[in-house]
């Protein structure tokens, strides 16, 4: 079935040029000089392609009688160079995408196939989160919980796909997992997945690393050299930390995902690359949007498609899946017999607050292996980290969170104790108790005979 374009704009032959343009690419196509007249007919819209500025009515006055009537379409606004702002406005309010006026009719055919993908993605999503209903796994990614279902579904969406895909979460929640899981489910998987970590990079190398430079283009240049964004031709770009990437260098990444063109350092030749970008983050960009750090445009063009992993101390119900992963997987590398975990030691996973994530989970499964002497780990050869997570700034909780003040204080002693080399009269010491009050809560903890 043909979709539809509803294109609302006041100037007669532009309006007639995108017309043509989508009716001779296979679109059905409603066309519309003023707001109201959009209005009548934007129900029965795929997509709509709206000016900005319509007589008596401003984009966001538009864009809100537009969503009245058609809560899911896309809306691409079309706007004049200088007004920018306006289009970013009305992308914070809903719309889809822009197109900054004049535009050529491949970049138009672009967005608008882009848009319209995007939209299939998000109908599909729910249809496939139930086919993969009774999946726990995903390319030895694990997760019961809800939004684990859901990542495994957009991963399988939007894999084989070209769309840009902006990765959140913290430290350790398996953001590096999921980008490779999405290149290799993606028709690039024979193609370079290349990782750039822009905190890792210092700023005045970052421009010669990323797009490459010519021989001379600065001392000690003596041959040319290509960037990443040349070796991952056809192929995926990761790039880890996104919102440490320094402004100018924000600026070219924009062009390559707009435009993908760029130039070698020293170099006016204009290359262009066919590159997938992945982008994460484990900072929250929306501040660092409002501090002005990182560019808004980008911001928009990176997260055509957001995930958002949340900690694991927020998908418990993932614990027990992932303690059993990593004992299969690790137990045979570190030549432990382990082959199981005792409710006691679950009981224990369940209730920490996994600060480190997954990666954290992961290293106290290890660590508890090497010690562990049977085939079944216990609650006692469980060594959690200790380190408190900081007070939260509100003040709300004054235990780090998701702690008792049981297991808070059972924390600190096992610190203690690592910070006394398991001198038990020296960890007393440091807590401010006798040996007997010590020794008492270690049996009390199951880790005194
Ligand atoms: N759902 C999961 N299933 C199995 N292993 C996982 C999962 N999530 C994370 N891991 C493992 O945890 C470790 C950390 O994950 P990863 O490196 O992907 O985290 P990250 O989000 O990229 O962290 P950082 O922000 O520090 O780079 C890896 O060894 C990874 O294999
Ligand atoms: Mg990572």
């Amino acid at each position: 079935m043909k979709k539809r374009v509803l294109v609302v704009e006041d100037e007669e032959k532009l309006r007639r040029v995108v017309e043509l343009q989508l009716v001779s690419a296979g679109f059905e196509v409603d066309k519309a000089a003023t707001a109201e007249e959009g209005v009548k007919v934007v129900d029965r819209a795929d997509l709509v392609l709206t000016d900005l500025r319509l007589p008596n009515m401003d984009g966001l006055g538009l864009l809100a009688l537009i969503r009245r009537q058609n809560a899911q379409v896309p809306v691409v606004v079309m706007t004049a160079y200088g007004s920018i702002e306006t289009a970013v406005e009305c992308m914070k309010a809903g719309a889809t995408d822009f197109l900054l006026k004049p535009f050529s009719l491949d970049h138009l055919m672009q967005v608008v196939h882009k848009a319209l993908e995007v939209r299939a993605l998000r109908d599909e999503n729910r249809q496939l989160k139930e086919e993969l209903g009774r999946r726990y796994e995903y390319d030895n990614i694990i997760g019961r919980s809800e939004p684990m279902q859901e990542i495994f579904a957009t991963i399988e969406r939007v894999a084989p796909t070209r769309a840009t895909v902006l990765l959140a979460g913290e430290s350790g929640v398996g953001k590096d997992l999921i980008a490779r899981a999405i290149h290799f489910h993606s028709p690039r998987r024979d193609r370079p997945l290349v990782k750039i970590n822009c905190t890792a990079i210092p700023e005045n190398l970052m421009e010669s690393e990323l797009f490459g430079y010519e021989k001379g283009a600065f001392t000690g240049a003596v041959t040319s050299k290509p960037g990443k964004f040349e070796q991952a031709d056809t192929g995926t770009v990761f790039l880890d930390e996104i919102g440490d990437v320094p402004g100018p260098i924000q600026v070219k990444l924009l062009r390559i995902l707009q435009e993908r063109e760029f130039e070698r350092l020293g170099s006016n030749v204009t290359r262009h690359t066919d590159v997938r970008i992945i982008a994460a983050t484990n900072q929250d960009l929306r501040a660092a949007l409002e501090q002005g750090t990182f560019r808004e445009d980008l911001y928009y063009r990176l997260n055509v498609v957001p995930l958002n992993i949340p900690p694991l101390r927020e998908r418990k119900q993932d614990i027990p899946f992932l303690a059993n992963h990593f004992i299969r997987k690790l137990a045979a590398d570190s030549g432990s017999a382990v082959e199981s975990i005792t409710d006691a030691a679950m009981e224990r996973l369940m209730a920490y607050h996994w600060p480190g994530n997954v990666r954290e989970l992961e290293n106290v499964i290890e660590r508890s292996l090497v010690l562990c002497r049977g085939t079944q780990l216990d609650a006692g050869d469980v060594r959690l980290e200790s380190a408190p997570r900081p007070r939260s700034q509100n003040g709300q909780h004054f235990l780090p969170e998701g702690l008792t003040l049981d297991q808070y204080e059972q924390e600190l002693i096992r610190e203690a104790l690592r910070r006394a080399d398991g001198n038990k009269s020296h960890a007393a010491r440091l807590l401010g108790l006798t040996r007997n009050a010590l020794r008492y809560r270690l049996t009390q903890m199951g880790l005194e005979a």
